[in-house]
């Protein structure tokens, strides 16, 4: 058996004096030929080895380099120098792997993010990676175990489909069919019944139709998978490939929905604030250092840390959109001329009119409800007023539309007559029907951008950051 391991973690935490142990891991530094700076991953704090005069002959010190994997064997001994607690003192030191040091992209000394993102195969061995993804997998998992404690089914909704959630028409299309030599109809449109599943299919775009069939039998269900988008958005906030939790519950209107959105929020950013607190500390620090280069008022207002317990201990704002939109009405910012996109009621929101709302005027997360139909899905339930829809959407500081969800419209007959009014063809969504068809029941849901959740509890500023390989317009690399 190889794996005699303990991880770095394990070791620093327990600190048991005395006890012989094998560690493994990557050098990170070897200074005067004699301390090796050890990192396995498990922590972004190091495990210092102790490499005492004679242990290893000139030929070995010479391949213990930046990079390079080693197992080392030896005695946890009380470290004196600073910045430990305990260190190792070797018996054995084995390398693994060599690494070139001319050749090694990662020095020990500070690369940029841009750098880093070139060299994403490499970027988990440093500290602000390592401390990045080690907190979106506590999220993951956080997700799993709200959900579970909660009695929700995760529905694995497929990937490949036929429909377009959204309607938005933003999909990549999946096909089989020679490209060079499209199979023609009659009428010059493309054959695809002999294409392989018989018809036009494309990567997902939301999980949401198929949550809602498994929301009207298991009452509660939620989706956790990546979906896709060809919008050609070059921003820090959108990815073409991203991961949605998406939960659907029967018997829950807006409001139910608004609760739920709020308290799993919470309970993930908790999660991670417990579980994870070396790691969100590393990178409240991080974001304070990155922070001093920017002019005063471009800095945050608080810090990390002090922002998620902040979130944690408030209520969200609720506004209605038409509340919003009056606020923004009302603004100096308005006033001054300062928004570059148009304020009137019917608006898309644009970023900057959200991050307005969030950052300048309350300060905190908003929920935004009530939409105006026209500028929402077919599927969301239509109000009382004739022009609005039961929507709503969550705002985050620093990053605008966290979520967006809805109180589904159960009224079959409703329901047809938006979707002929936004042209969606009802013969192809017959199975979807059937849930307004056969016991129908009030019932929400909404999608929560992983990767946006991931940027607002590290800090990181770039979504590309945040996700292990980014899948951007003109960028599919690893
Ligand atoms: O608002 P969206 O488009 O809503 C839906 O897809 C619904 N079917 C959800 C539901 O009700 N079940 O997307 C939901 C969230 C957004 O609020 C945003 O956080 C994230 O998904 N999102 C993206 N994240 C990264 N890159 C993109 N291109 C994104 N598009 C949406
Ligand atoms: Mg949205």
């Amino acid at each position: 058996m190889f794996n005699k391991r303990t991880k770095i973690k394990q070791l620093l935490n327990e600190a048991s004096i005395g006890k012989e142990t094998t560690v493994m891991g990557w050098v990170r530094t070897f200074r005067n030929n004699q301390f090796i700076a050890l990192n396995d991953g498990s922590t972004n704090n190091n495990l210092q080895i102790v490499v005492e005069l004679g242990l290893a002959d000139e030929a070995t010190l010479k391949r213990i380099t930046t990079g390079a994997s080693i197992k080392a064997t030896g005695v946890l001994v009380e470290s004196l120098g600073k910045g430990q607690k305990v260190e190792l003192k070797a018996t054995a030191i084995e390398i693994l792997g060599d690494c070139d040091p001319e050749k090694y992209p990662l020095q020990p000394k500070k690369h940029s993010l841009e750098f880093l993102r070139e060299i994403a195969h490499l970027r988990f061995r440093t500290n602000t990676f390592g401390a990045v993804f080690r907190v979106r997998h506590a999220l993951a998992f956080a997700v799993h175990q709200f959900f579970n404690q909660k009695g929700f089914v995760y529905l694995h909704t497929p990937i490949i489909t036929a429909s377009d959630a959204e309607g938005a028409g933003e999909m990549f299309q999946v096909t089989t069919l020679p490209l060079n030599n499209l199979p023609k109809q009659s009428n010059g449109t493309i054959d695809f019944s002999d294409d392989f599943f018989g018809k036009a299919t494309n990567l997902t775009v939301s999980g949401q139709l198929e949550g809602e069939l498994g929301a009207t039998a298991f009452s509660e269900i939620y989706t956790f998978g990546p979906t896709f988008r060809a919008e050609n958005s070059n921003t820090a906030r959108h990815l073409a490939e991203f991961w949605m939790i998406e939960p659907e519950m029967a018997f829950n209107d807006l409001e139910d929905n608004m609760n739920l959105a709020e308290e799993f929020i919470k309970y993930i950013i908790g999660y991670a604030l417990k579980n994870n607190s070396e790691d969100i500390e590393f990178l409240d620090a991080r974001l304070k250092e990155e922070e001093k280069s920017l002019p005063q008022d471009k800095r945050s207002e608080f810090g990390l840390i002090e922002k998620l317990e902040f979130v944690l201990n408030n209520a969200f704002e609720r506004i209605t959109y038409t509340e919003a939109i009056d606020i923004l009405l009302n603004s100096s910012h308005y006033k001054k001329k300062k928004f570059k996109y148009e304020v009137s009621w019917g608006i898309d929101m644009q970023s900057e009119h959200e991050r307005y709302l969030v950052e300048k005027h309350f300060k905190r997360p908003v929920i935004v409800t009530d939409y105006p139909k026209d500028i929402k899905a077919f599927y969301m339930r239509q109000n009382d007023d004739g022009k609005t829809v039961a929507a709503m959407d969550i705002l985050a500081p620093g990053i605008g539309e966290i979520v967006g969800g809805s109180q589904r419209e159960e009224r079959l007959e409703k329901l047809e007559t938006r979707m002929k009014e936004m042209h969606i063809p009802a013969e192809e969504m017959n199975w979807y029907l059937d849930t307004r068809r056969f016991g129908s029941v009030p019932h929400a849901g909404f999608g929560l951008g992983f990767e946006r959740m991931v940027l607002f509890v590290t800090g990181m500023t770039n979504i590309r950051d945040v996700i292990p390989f980014a899948r951007t317009p003109k960028n599919c690399e690893f």
